[in-house]
Parts: C-alpha cells; structure tokens; sequence
C-alpha cells in the first residue's frame, strides 16, 4: 500500500493539473485581469521586428501570441471566439551575440500588453491590458487612448486583430473560408 501512494497522488496532482489548463480570462474583484500562467507556451502567430507604427522607427522584436484554445478555434472555424487573449511581447533586439557575426536576436523584455476578446465594451469588443514585470494582475486600458483608436482605423474589419502581421491565421482564416459547406 505505501508503495502505491506516490502512484495515487500522481494521478491526482495530473488531474488537478489537467483542470486548471487555460480557460478563458479571469479577474479579480476589481476587474483586473489576473495574468494567465505560462504565456510563453502559448502558439506564436505573428513576428515583426522594427515595425514603426506612426513613421517613429520602431527597433524592436515583437512577438505575438494567442491563447491555446482560442487558436485552435480559431482553426476550426474562423473566428475569435468570446474570451480570446492576444499576447504582444516587446524585445529589445541585440547584435552579435556569439557566434553570430550580424543579425539581431532577441534581447530583453520591454513590455507586454493583453488584447482580450471579453466583450466589456458591449458585443464582440476587445480590451486593451496593462502589466508590469511582475505583476500578477493586469488594469484595463481606458477606451479614450489611442490603443483603441488606432486598431480601429487600422484593423477594424478584423476584429480590431492586427490580422495582416499574422500570416498562419490569415491563412487559417482562408482555409475556412473555401472549406465546403
Ligand atoms: C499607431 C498604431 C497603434 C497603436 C497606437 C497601438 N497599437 Fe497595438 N498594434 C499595432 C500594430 C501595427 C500591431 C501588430 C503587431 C506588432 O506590433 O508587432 C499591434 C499589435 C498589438 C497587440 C497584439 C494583438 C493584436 O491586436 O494585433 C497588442 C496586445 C497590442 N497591439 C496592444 C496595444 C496597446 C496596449 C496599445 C496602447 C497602449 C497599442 N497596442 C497601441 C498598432 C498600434
């Protein structure tokens, strides 16, 4: 029976495990996002580097990343689904960095920001997340600042979703698209 034990709580530690895989946003009694576990896990469906928003000469390596159930939605059907997280993860980028003799790689972290499909702002709005280092929570992004403004003039027609940096869903997104009924 002892030897049997380490088995039992095995199983049980998989469980639990296995019940608190990703499920959507989550917030604490403030509303504020709690920051989702393991982001760096999660698919990658867009890199850019130095991408320069407003002619301002952007120099950075971003990466940006969805959620695991809401990509596999995305897959099947097309469409973000209620509760989608996009995750945008800003680099510095470094040359040089042996044995590489030119090129950039990714340095250190700058920022990261949420875009979350919740659905505050009334039926199929997004939200913009704030978050530092090390924060655990994450606090809504006013809808007066210019987050919003620009991925509405520029990404309104796909879900406010910077669709035309990320090719593997616009891909996706055709694949649907020309599947037979
Ligand atoms: C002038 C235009 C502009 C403004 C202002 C802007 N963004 Fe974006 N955003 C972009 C572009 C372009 C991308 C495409 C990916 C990239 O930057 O590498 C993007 C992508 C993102 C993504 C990845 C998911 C998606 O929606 O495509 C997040 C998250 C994000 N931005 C957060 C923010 C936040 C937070 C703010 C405000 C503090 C903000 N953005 C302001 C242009 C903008």
């Amino acid at each position: 029976m002892k030897r049997l034990l380490p088995v039992a709580v095995g199983i049980a530690a998989a469980v639990s495990l296995a019940a608190a895989a990703f499920a959507g946003p989550s917030y604490d009694a403030d509303g504020k996002i709690v920051i989702p576990e393991n982001m760096d896990r999660w698919p990658t469906v867009g890199t850019t580097y130095a991408l320069s928003y407003e002619g301002d000469g952007g120099t950075t390596l971003n990466t940006v990343r969805l959620d695991p159930d809401s990509y596999d939605a995305y897959v099947k059907t097309g469409k973000f689904p209620v509760g989608a997280i996009m995750q945008l993860e800003v680099r510095t980028p470094v040359t040089e960095v042996a044995p590489a003799k030119g090129g950039q790689t990714q340095g250190a972290v700058v920022g990261r920001s949420l875009h979350v499909k919740d659905e505050k702002g009334g039926p199929g709005t997004w939200t913009f997340y704030g978050f530092g280092a090390s924060s655990k929570t994450g606090s809504a992004i006013p809808r007066s600042q210019a987050c919003y403004s620009c991925h509405d003039e520029h990404a309104g027609t796909t879900d406010t979703v910077f669709m035309q940096y990320y090719p593997a869903l616009k891909e996706a997104h055709a694949r649907v698209a020309s599947a037979p009924e």
